[in-house]
């Protein structure tokens, strides 16, 4: 059954490591991902995107292919499945395909309109159980043509949203989705540790994963950071093991056509890394 991320996040601020979620695309990329987290026995957060949903076919089908593999591949650690940034309307609309979570990401907003909007999806998640990330101070990245440093949040900002009762708050600290830059200055632990200072105990989101050098993950997590995103990492290694698997000529070779065969050194490529973040975060037997 799919859970709320509040419970395993809280006992990650306290126990000082990390959950990751990772972010899913289709079949492959959803049981590669909760194999992993079963053998390693370790909680984990599947993140799906706006777009990633539309991709899939829907919420709702992604909400039966979760629940279908839960069920029958004996997942039993705690599963929590999560839009990522999501809209006002997505993340209504994920709530009642059966979303155990979602984000609501109002960076964009004048801070009044983020948290008036944040505001009532609390309401709403609570009533149903559900976990909730906000965030501040936007996230650079390719998406938005921002390549550079990320934005860096207003701590007051943060003590803002995080009185309003989310589960856990995504904060820009110089990170940014997709490649890091040559000249990116690394995250910004001065105001990691501003927010820190003013939320508390709340469980903060280091979005952005890809690329960010293991001392600064581990001294990210010593800082609050109980959630971290990774996506792109995962595409790299399913290309990679992809492009092999075709540049030597594999699929050439007997039945090597066959998707189950195509897409298998790709599948095994997302365990891989999965598995090397899940030992880096710490979230190894933690569920
Ligand atoms: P990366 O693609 O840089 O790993 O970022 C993932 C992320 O933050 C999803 O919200």
């Amino acid at each position: 059954m799919l859970v709320s991320a509040k419970e395993m996040l809280n006992k990650a601020v306290s126990g000082k490591y990390a959950v990751g979620q990772f972010n899913i695309n289709n079949l492959e990329w959803t049981k590669a991902i909760l194999l992993t987290a079963q053998e390693m026995k370790s909680p984990v957060i599947l993140g799906v995107s706006e777009g990633a949903g539309k991709y899939m076919g829907g919420y709702k089908t992604v909400v039966g292919m979760v629940n279908g593999m839960l069920e029958e591949l004996n997942i039993t650690v705690p599963v929590a499945l999560h839009l990522d940034h999501g809209s006002f309307d997505g993340a209504k609309a994920c709530i009642a395909a059966g979303f155990s979570s979602v984000m609501f990401d109002g960076s964009h907003y004048p801070i009044d309109e983020n948290i008036a909007k944040t505001k009532e999806l609390i309401e709403i998640c609570n009533e149903k159980g559900l976990s909730l990330e906000a965030e501040v101070g936007s996230i650079g990245g390719e998406e938005d043509g921002v390549i550079g440093t990320g934005e860096c949040a207003d701590p007051d900002e943060c003590k803002m949203i995080a009185d309003l009762g989310v589960t856990m708050l995504a904060a820009g600290i110089g990170n940014i989705h997709g490649k890091y830059p040559d000249n990116w200055e690394g995250l910004s632990f001065e105001t990691l540790a501003a927010i820190k200072e003013k939320v508390g105990e709340l469980p903060l989101v280091l979005h952005g994963g890809t690329g960010i050098p293991e001392d600064m993950i581990k001294k990210a997590i010593s800082l609050g950071v109980a959630k971290i995103n990774v996506n792109t990492e995962c595409q790299w290694a399913f290309q990679a093991a992809t492009r092999k698997y075709i540049e030597e000529g594999k699929d050439l070779e007997g039945k090597g056509f066959d998707p189950r065969k195509l897409l298998a050194p790709g599948f095994e490529a997302i365990k891989a890394t999965v598995k090397e973040k899940m030992e880096l975060f710490g979230s190894v037997n933690k569920a």
